[in-house]
């Protein structure tokens, strides 16, 4: 079956009667209107609003095929089933069918559509806990269809609990339908998440009004394993790139599967991000990328060819996706260019940092060179030279502290850079969120924000609109703290010391163990990376100068400091 077929099948299967969905389009890889995360992360990512209850104008029964970019197993990239770019086939039911009709019709799908063998399915369900109950009728309806019940596992929520995407939202039990591999492995293909729950932003999760179905099937898994292939790479969404790869290297995939897997899906992960705009830099999404082109630069170095030549496979994938995503067609030009830009870029620093090795710490060459890790490691290893593992992992450490601190910095403050200005509003929306809460109510939390040296720009949870009184009360709020020269207290402890403390979290798994609370007065205190003015009077004023709506129950402001 060709990948082609799948998507054609999967989409038909779900618009057929009854089944009656409509098919939506994906959405880019870059969230449009969600500063909180860097990537799509799955199908349901832009369906959010809707599985919280805003109705969606094509209905309640919706399917598409959705482009997806994770970077939380990139390290696990090299095996057979993972990858950080993947396209999720999937189906939503908002508040209309739940559990026995997704489960029934998704072995349906299975087994009469795509013909795959009832005998090596396994399927998990959620096993209970204090937030929710054990799914047994989930399993019944397995039972039902004809599944044994010791092929019916219960897991808890670490395995069977899906969402919410970021750190609030939709969420709930789900169950994982799970393919046995010719060579005996399991392969997790489809999950179909029961999303009644808001896990709210004090981690507890309340009923939604609305009883949800979102699911998500493994475009490149089930293309394995419906042609009996035991590794996606075998498919031939990849064998033209690890074609290529063998004749630029001249070596074999099956003697090398780790350096071709991940050169393969990293180039392809590569060519998509630059297709919906992204550029190599040293934040945010241009960061994702460019690690992804430096790491696939150093294993192609290592597999013995020149890293010039990434753009001819980034080339066979643009070829065979083309018929899906005709815009790769149209930016061709550009996605090439940005790949080997960047590949230029890091030859030179590669290049000039080969030529220290040895003669300076090798912390620099990964902090200073932009060497990959694992890479800078095995450099030392061939030239024999003493590495300090110990010493370097220490650096590490702390290094990934400060940068872990950024990005919570990034997500929670939305921080761009650490001029004076930008300084200024990062300590200007701790005032603010203090005053929103004052004003209307404990239930207004942060929901993401965006600083630049002219304003700034926050997200957070609240019903409804602002009124103008409203509005001039919190500026009013805001701004006497200012005149009163509030002095910041800056003081590190363990995250747990911290939410005992009162201080105001989000993102709560993204913080380091040992944390940085900023404190203004007695009126704000958040775990935050800073930086921060030493006194707020150099704030200025503060001004709201806009006001809207982000998504339901998410409001949004501007200001400015004059
Ligand atoms: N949102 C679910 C997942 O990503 C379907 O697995």
């Amino acid at each position: 079956m060709t990948h082609l077929e799948l998507r054609r099948k999967f989409l038909e299967f779900w618009k057929q009667a009854p089944r009656n969905h409509v098919e939506i389009p994906g959405s880019s890889l870059v969230p449009q209107n969600d500063p909180s995360v860097l990537f799509t992360t799955a199908g349901m990512h832009p369906l959010v609003p809707y599985l919280l209850g805003q109705p969606h104008p094509e209905g309640k029964r919706l399917v598409d095929v959705q482009k997806c970019l994770r970077t939380d197993d990139i390290n696990e990239v090299g095996d057979a089933i993972h990858h950080t770019f993947f396209e999720m086939l999937g189906n939503w039911s908002l508040g209309d069918y739940f559990k026995e009709d997704a489960i029934k019709w998704s072995y349906e799908f299975l087994i009469k559509v795509l013909r795959l063998d009832p005998k090596r399915l396994y399927v998990a369900c959620f096993a209970g806990d204090a937030d929710a109950s054990r799914d047994d009728f989930s399993a019944k309806v397995w039972e039902s269809l004809g599944i044994p019940k010791d092929r019916i596992k219960f897991l808890g929520k670490k395995d069977n609990w899906w969402g919410p995407a970021g750190e609030t939202g939709p969420c709930g039990p789900d169950t994982e339908m799970h393919y046995v591999l010719a060579n005996g492995e399991l392969s997790e293909i489809w999950n179909n998440v029961f999303m009644e729950y808001n896990k709210t932003a004090d981690g507890k999760f309340e009923k939604l009004a609305q009883q949800n179905v979102d699911t998500g099937m493994g475009l490149e898994r089930t293309l394995a394993v419906v042609n009996g292939l035991d590794d996606d790479y075998l498919t031939e969404l990849w064998q033209p790139a690890i074609k290529k790869i063998g004749e630029l290297s001249g070596k074999k995939y099956e003697e090398n599967l780790k350096p071709f897997r991940i050169i393969a899906d990293h180039v392809r992960a590569a060519v998509f991000a630059a297709a919906d705009g992204v550029t190599p830099s040293n934040k945010q999404q241009g960061y994702t990328l460019r690690r992804l082109i430096r790491r696939s630069v150093v294993q192609a170095k290592q597999l013995g060819f020149d890293p010039v030549r990434l753009s001819e496979i980034a080339i066979t994938f643009i070829k065979i996706m083309v018929p899906v995503y005709p815009e790769l067609s149209s930016h061709q030009q550009e996605i090439l260019a940005a790949i080997a830009e960047e590949i230029q870029r890091f030859q030179k620093t590669l290049d000039k940092g080969l030529g220290l090795v040895g003669k300076i710490d090798p912390f620099d060459l990964y902090q200073t060179y932009g060497f990959p890790i694992e890479i800078t490691e095995e450099i030392y290893k061939e030239k024999k030279l003493a590495f300090g593992k110990k010493s370097f992992e220490e650096k590490l450490r702390s290094h990934q502290e400060l940068s872990r601190t950024a990005a919570a910095g990034m997500f929670a403050g939305g921080l761009a850079d650490h001029s004076e200005q930008v300084t200024k509003y990062h300590t200007a929306t701790h005032l603010l969120q203090a005053a929103l809460r004052q004003v209307l109510g404990d239930h207004v939390r942060q929901e993401g924000s965006n600083l630049t040296a002219e304003r700034l720009r926050f997200d957070f949870s609240h019903p409804a609109k602002l009124t103008a009184d409203e509005i001039a009360k919190v500026e009013k709020l805001v701004n006497d703290w200012i005149d009163k020269d509030l002095p910041q207290k800056k003081e590190t402890m363990t995250y747990q010391e911290a939410i005992s403390s009162r201080a105001m979290a989000f993102f709560k798994e993204r913080y380091p163990e040992k944390v940085t609370v900023y404190s203004f007065g007695n009126v704000s205190r958040e775990i935050c990376g800073g930086p921060h003015v030493e006194h707020t009077k150099v704030l200025g004023r503060f001004k709201i100068i806009k006001e809207e709506a982000v998504a339901a129950g998410i409001r949004r402001l501007y200001a400015q400091l004059s």
